[in-house]
């Protein structure tokens, strides 16, 4: 029998939906059949690619709520939104953030707690919401939580971006003990994944081009990952070839981790 992930009956509520890791994300759901509820800080004209993606890749109408996650106003106005037009949440892809690195003497209370905010509380407030859908799933609600690889291991400088991200395996862990088995809760850390993001960080250096080369040679990969890799694992963890996957956070850095320095 194939090996086929099949989620056609699945509503996937998915923030950041508009760019880079989202969209990865919302191409494999489609992929696989599901209907996408996305979510961005840009107003709809602006979310382009998000449309088109859904549209070519499952031939579903796009669906697509302009929501700022740190806005609780928002966040409920977006659930009230899915569940008017689909009656339902299966799952939730819980993956807008950005990158706030400030270092730890520099960074101000504004952007401590902006941090905190969008990189944590927002994924907790959004799950709050969404936990009555998920709780009457037929098969039981996922949540997966996009952290990062500096909840694992840092650099210097991106405090307190990392800060929260290591608070996210804790979320993780905390809503499995509390809404398990009706509710699955996994995380994933992608390492240095090709997005806007990590374009910014590499303008940061004199030489971006040379700083990306030093970068992927530190990869055993020899390259940065890519959002649909991320995305292939939002569909599998929110499978049913999972199921026994909770309470986790897994690491897909293309083997960074593995090497001793660099
Ligand atoms: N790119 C990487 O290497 C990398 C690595 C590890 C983790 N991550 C995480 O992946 C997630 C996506 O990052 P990306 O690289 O795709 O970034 P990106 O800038 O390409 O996309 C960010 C998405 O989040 C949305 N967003 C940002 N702030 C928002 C807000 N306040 N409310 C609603 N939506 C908001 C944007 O609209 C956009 O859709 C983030 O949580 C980031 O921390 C990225």
């Amino acid at each position: 029998m194939p090996f086929t992930i099949d989620l056609t009956d699945k509503v996937v509520l998915l923030t950041g939906a508009t760019s880079g890791i989202g969209l990865g994300i919302a191409r494999q759901f489609a992929r696989a059949g599901a209907t996408i509820a996305g979510c961005g800080l840009e107003p709809p004209e602006q979310a382009s690619e998000f449309m088109s993606v859904v549209q070519s890749e499952s031939g579903q109408k796009p669906f697509y709520v302009q929501a700022d996650v740190t806005q609780p106003d928002d966040l409920a106005r977006y659930v009230g939104q899915t569940i008017a037009q689909f009656g339902r949440i299966d799952v939730l892809a819980s993956n807008a953030g950005t990158n706030v690195f400030a270092g730890a003497e520099a960074c101000s209370d504004e952007e401590w707690t902006l941090n905190l905010n969008l990189n944590l509380a927002s994924h907790w407030r959004l799950a709050r919401l969404c936990k009555p859908y998920l709780d009457a799933a037929p098969d039981g609600g996922v949540i997966i939580v996009n952290a990062s690889c500096h909840a694992y291991s840092s650099i210097p400088g991106c405090f307190p971006y990392n800060i929260a991200k290591t608070a996210l395996l804790g979320l993780v862990r905390s809503l499995t003990l509390e809404w398990s088995p009706q509710i699955r809760i996994v995380g994933v850390a992608p390492g240095f994944i090709d997005t806007r993001l990590n374009e910014a960080w590499f303008n940061t250096f004199p030489n971006p081009a040379a700083e990306r080369a030093r970068t992927e040679a530190q990869f055993p990969m020899k390259r940065l990952g890519t959002p649909d890799e991320i995305g292939g694992w939002f569909v599998f963890l929110a499978s049913d070839y999972a199921r026994f996957s909770a309470g986790q956070t897994y690491l897909i850095d293309g083997g960074r981790s593995a090497v001793m320095m660099g």
